[in-house]
Order: structure tokens, then C-alpha cells, then sequence
């Protein structure tokens, strides 16, 4: 999500005037964008601004701007506890940097944090930074109104709301006539998508059932879905369509009933596991991945067994795996203490880390000696005779290069894997549409 903000981020510059570069030495402003979903993305924010001193010293006029939720939390405190910082921008703020950067520019304060009801910059076209030309982020939704008790996101991304449809599918038409191949919706939480306009209604997945239909030699994936609001329509609509790709991501956070409670996740570990019965049902060739937090506020080890054990049960493809990090503001932080010691979240996320390594593997061997079609998006790092992409689970294969080029889609034989990758050969050419 933060790097599609950098790309309408770089659209709204470009139309000013402004050039991008990479080049931290080039640069007459350098903006930052942010995470502050744990105290580790905001250290590592604090890190990077002290490289830009240096540059600062050499340049005096050189801007160095916050934007994202560690400048929505941290608002004006952070110019005075940052002295490289001249600009804050939230993240609903980003039609206002041009007067912000001239505001900075003459040292005047420049700051904005103002939150939106409405703003999607949605018909903004991203300049896409991700250069693969192949696989493009496009926002569908902004904000969540969901209120995990941990998660400090609603404070700084602020209220839900819903892209204009029009606007989505212009951007899925340029894209696709640019060369790009596949696009992954993005939302806090898509599957409360809803556009009202002239009494009519469309919902999240009435949209996934258009962009799906825009062009079978598109694929679709989307990115977060809530386990409270992930439909069976949502699920047959992908089982309608092939081009939506088979993989789900359905951060359940603990497998402990008592523990989604205190989260405020507002389903049961009983209603998660029936979700995952709906998708083996209705998409028995779909893959699962899911984000999971160790030692949340209370968690016993039994708790935390727990979440071992739902691992087990859905055998998960794939996780993102967190220690809990207490965020200033949010209602755990306000009402229940911090009191698993750090050295037992660093125990427990490891013995979940471990537990997910094995499942990976496990769930990556189940596809040896199957062929997958890939969706191919660069040449291999380790080596330029092979080139790399993605099955429609999102599973990275890695195959001889032969003439086959970015973009292509292959038919792969899968003779070998680690737990993070596919090993490929005997690439045939699928053309589609
Ligand atoms: N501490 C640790 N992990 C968190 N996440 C959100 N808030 C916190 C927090 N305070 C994780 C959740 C979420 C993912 C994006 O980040 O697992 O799904
Ligand atoms: Fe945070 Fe929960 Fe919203 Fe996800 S659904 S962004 S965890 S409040």
C-alpha cells in the first residue's frame, strides 16, 4: 500500500514539474514515506533520516518530508524531534505537497495532516515505480474502520472509503494496454468495498467480477481480506473465473478464541476455520496465507499453543509472522498491559517462524512433478540463463530462460523446491485471450 502511495505520491509531482529520481545525491527534496504499525518501522525511519544529513550539509537547500502514518501519529512533534525533517504529510495529504514543499522551501512550517472522509485519488494514475512492467498495485479502498485493538492503522489511514469503479477499471485499461499482466487490488480491507452512486450499488465482489471479466489474459489477485467479511459469493465469483488467482490472504492473528476477543477481531477461532472450509470447498486449489501476531496482551501458552495448532490445522502456504509491538494510542495500549517479556515473544515467534518454514516446504513439495502456468515477471537473480515468476497461488518458480520473455505465460513442470521457491523446467509457451 505505501509503495502505490509513493507512485500517486510521484504523479502528483510529476504534473508540477518535477522530475524523479533515485539518486539520494541528485535529489532537492527527498520524501520518506512510512510505516507505524510497529516501533521497529518507525527506528528504522529514524535511521534513515540520519544518512540524509550528510546531504543535507553538502545541500542546505535540500528538503527532506515525512509522509504516511508515521507522520499522521507523530504529526507536528515530529520537525521538533527531527531536525533533518522540514515537511509532514499524512497520508490524505498528498495533493497538498506542492504547497507544502514551497511552504518548506521558504522555512516556514509546513505541515498537513488533515484526515479525508473522501479522498481515494482515485482518478490519479500512479507512476509506476515497481519497473517489472509486468505486476501493478491499484487501490480500490482507503482507511479501515475496524478497530483491532492492537493495530493503530485506523488512527492514521483513518475512515473506510471506496474508489470510484470508472476510475479503477481506466487504470486496470491503461495498465493492461502498457504491457502489465497482472493487478493486485489493494485495501485495508477489501471486502467492505461498496460504491453507491444513482441508487445503485456495487459491492467488493461485483467489482472482482468486472475486472475479472476486462481480459482473460489478466490476472487479478487482491490483497487484505478480513476473515469476518470474506463471503462464499466472494469465492464464487473467483471460481467463475480462472484469471482470479488462487490465493487468499487471511490474517487470522492467533488461533485463540479468548485472544481474538481481547483483539477485537470479532470472530471466533470456530468462524475463521469455517472460512477456510468455504475456500477448500468452493477453491480446492487455492492457497492460504495469513499474518500472525506473538504475544499479544495475556497470551498464555496455551494461547499461544493454540496458534501452533491452527498453523497445523489450515497449513498455511505462507505467513507474515509478528512479536506484538504496543502502539501509543490504541485501545490495547489505553487498557491492557504489554506483559508477555520480550524474551518469550521472540520464543514464541520463532516457534511459529519454524512451524511455518516446515508447512512452506511441505505445501511446496505437494506441487513437485506437477505442471503450473506462471505468469513470468523478471530474470532470476542468482543466475541470467533462468528467468522467474508466479503461479496462480503465488508461488515463485524459478525455470530455464529459453526465448521466453517478461510477461509471457508458461506452462512450468515442477522438478524441485525449497521452502520459498519452485524449481522449474520445460517451459511452454500458453498464449490467452
Ligand atoms: N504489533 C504487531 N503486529 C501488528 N500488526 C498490526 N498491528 C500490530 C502491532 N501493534 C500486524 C497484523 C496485521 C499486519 C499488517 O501487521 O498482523 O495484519
Ligand atoms: Fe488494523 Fe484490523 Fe484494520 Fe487490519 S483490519 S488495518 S489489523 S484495524
Amino acid at each position: 500500500m505505501n509503495v502505490n502511495d509513493s507512485e500517486v505520491v510521484v504523479s502528483i509531482l510529476t504534473r508540477e514539474g518535477y522530475v524523479h529520481t533515485e539518486r539520494i545525491a541528485e535529489a532537492d527534496v527527498i520524501l520518506v514515506n512510512t510505516c507505524a504499525i510497529r516501533d521497529g518501522a518507525e527506528q528504522r525511519i529514524r535511521g534513515r533520516l540520519n544518512e540524509f544529513k550528510p546531504y543535507k550539509k553538502k545541500k542546505p537547500s535540500l528538503l527532506v518530508g515525512i509522509l504516511g502514518c508515521m507522520a499522521e501519529r507523530l504529526k507536528e512533534r515530529l520537525l521538533e524531534e527531527e531536525r533533518t525533517v522540514d515537511l509532514v504529510a499524512g497520508p490524505d495529504a498528498y495533493r497538498d505537497l506542492p504547497k507544502l514543499i514551497r511552504t518548506a522551501s521558504e522555512g516556514q512550517k509546513a505541515v498537513n495532516v488533515q484526515l479525508s472522509r473522501e479522498e481515494t485519488y482515485a482518478e490519479i494514475a500512479p507512476v509506476r515505480l515497481d519497473k517489472n512492467g509486468v505486476t501493478a498495485f491499484v487501490s480500490i479502498m482507503r482507511g479501515c474502520n475496524n478497530m483491532c485493538s492492537y493495530c493503530v492503522v485506523p488512527y492514521t489511514r483513518g475512515a473506510e472509503r471506496s474508489r470510484n469503479p470508472e476510475t479503477i477499471l481506466r487504470e486496470i485499461r491503461g495498465l493492461f494496454a502498457n504491457g502489465y499482466r497482472e493487478v493486485t487490488l489493494l485495501g485495508q480491507n477489501v471486502n467492505s468495498y461498496r460504491w453507491e452512486a444513482e441508487g445503485t450499488a456495487l459491492d467488493f465482489p461485483g467489482l472482482l467480477e468486472q475486472v475479472a471479466r476486462f481480459d482473460p489474459a489478466l490476472r487479478v489477485r487482491f490483497s487484505t481480506s478480513h476473515p469476518k467479511d470474506l463471503s462464499d459469493e466472494v469465492l464464487r465469483v473467483m471460481a467463475a473465473h480462472p484469471n482470479l488467482c488462487r490465493a487468499i490472504h487471511l490474517p487470522a492473528q492467533s488461533g485463540s478464541t479468548r485472544m481474538l476477543e481481547l483483539m477485537n477481531r470479532k470472530y471466533s477461532r470456530e468462524w475463521y476455520l469455517d472460512r477456510i472450509a468455504a475456500i477448500r470447498r468452493i477453491l480446492p486449489d487455492c492457497a492460504v496465507s495469513t499474518d500472525l501476531i506473538a504475544g499479544f496482551c495475556t497470551e498464555t501458552e496455551d494461547d499461544h499453543r493454540q496458534t501452533l495448532s491452527l498453523m497445523e490445522e489450515v497449513e498455511y502456504d505462507s505467513a507474515f509472522m509478528f512479536k506484538y509491538s504496543e502502539r501509543p494510542g490504541t485501545k490495547a495500549a489505553r487498557h491492557f498491559a504489554d506483559d508477555v517479556p520480550d524474551d518469550v515473544k521472540t520464543r514464541r515467534l520463532s516457534e511459529i517462524i519454524a512451524l511455518q518454514n516446515v508447512l512452506s516446504l511441505r505445501n511446496n513439495e505437494k506441487t513437485v512433478g506437477k505442471t503450473v502456468e506462471v505468469l513470468i515477471e523478471g530474470v532470476s537473480k542468482k543466475s541470467e540463463a533462468e528467468l522467474f515468476g508466479r503461479t496462480s497461488q503465488n508461488k515463485v518458480v524459478v525455470f530455464p530462460r529459453q526465448d521466453f520473455k517478461i510477461g509471457e505465460y508458461a506452462e512450468v513442470t515442477v522438478t524441485g523446491c525449497s521452502a520459498a521457491t519452485l524449481l522449474g523446467a520445460d517451459p511452454k509457451r500458453i498464449v490467452k485471450g
